[in-house]
């Protein structure tokens, strides 16, 4: 499979060192099943100060990106990455587990990173495909909210992560939040593992697991479950375990 290509615009470039090189997406880097590359919107300034913002039309506080710089950074992504351009944005479309499948499919993707109050609204109609947030709350530019995208993304791509099964595993791969771990020591601080994870009964486990996917969702993400497609077994479990709780109160 061709590798999947990032090309990141920015005028922090640095920040993304580090994430290059470790965990996952550090492997995949090296193995070639990744690129990572950094443009910078700065080289493409020709005034002495290489200003990128500028104050906003209309007045106001705060400055806002301008668009030449931009332009002439995607411009120069688009030759060596294909595929969307994503902005990076509070104001996009708050991003999925779904949403970071389908983007893992793709060969390339452009992210664009904001600073400042935010980037001239001509390049967003112009020139970018999405816009996605990474929550309801605010950073000071898209590079942390690019760095989350990217990780969720490569951990979709096969061979990136190496268990066959820890993706298909995680929380949200069927809907549900993941049931709690456990290794040595079977005793800590007084507390001892679950005796079922102990039993060596392989069924005995996945059904134990299955529910505590089911309790963890309950508890903790009820929301969850209004869009979860549950099999029949499961259904069953999750009516029990509702009827424990009720009984409990
Ligand atoms: Cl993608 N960018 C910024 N600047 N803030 C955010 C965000 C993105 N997602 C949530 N908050």
């Amino acid at each position: 499979m061709a590798p999947l290509n990032f090309s990141v615009i920015t005028i922090f470039p640095e920040l993304f060192a580090p994430f290059r090189e470790v965990g996952v997406f550090g492997r995949g880097i090296r193995s070639g099943l990744l690129s990572l590359d950094t443009i910078n919107p700065r080289d493409f300034t020709t005034d002495n100060y290489h200003s990128v913002d500028d104050e906003p039309f209309g007045g106001g506080s705060g400055m806002v990106f301008t668009p030449l710089p931009l332009y002439k950074s995607i411009q120069k992504s688009k030759k060596s990455t294909d595929g969307p351009v994503i902005f990076l944005t509070p104001a996009g479309t708050p991003l999925t587990h779904q949403k970071v499948v389908s983007l893992s499919k793709l060969d390339g993707l452009t992210l664009l990173c904001g600073r400042y109050e935010g980037i001239d609204q001509r390049i967003v109609d112009l020139f970018v495909d999405e816009e996605i947030s990474i929550g309801d709350y605010v950073l000071s530019g898209g590079e942390p909210a690019a760095i989350v995208l990217m990780d969720a993304i490569a951990r979709q791509r096969p061979g990136i992560v190496k268990e066959a099964d820890s993706v298909e595993n995680d929380s949200f791969f069927d809907g549900l939040l993941d049931h709690p771990h456990y290794t040595r020591p079977a005793e800590f601080n007084k507390r001892k593992v679950p005796e079922v994870l102990l039993s060596g009964d392989h069924g005995k486990i996945a059904r134990w697991r299955m529910k505590m996917k089911l309790v963890e969702t309950l508890t903790k993400r009820p929301d969850l479950l209004l869009n979860a497609s549950l099999t029949p077994e499961q259904k069953k479990m999750l009516t029990e375990i509702r009827n424990k709780l009720r009984k409990g109160k």
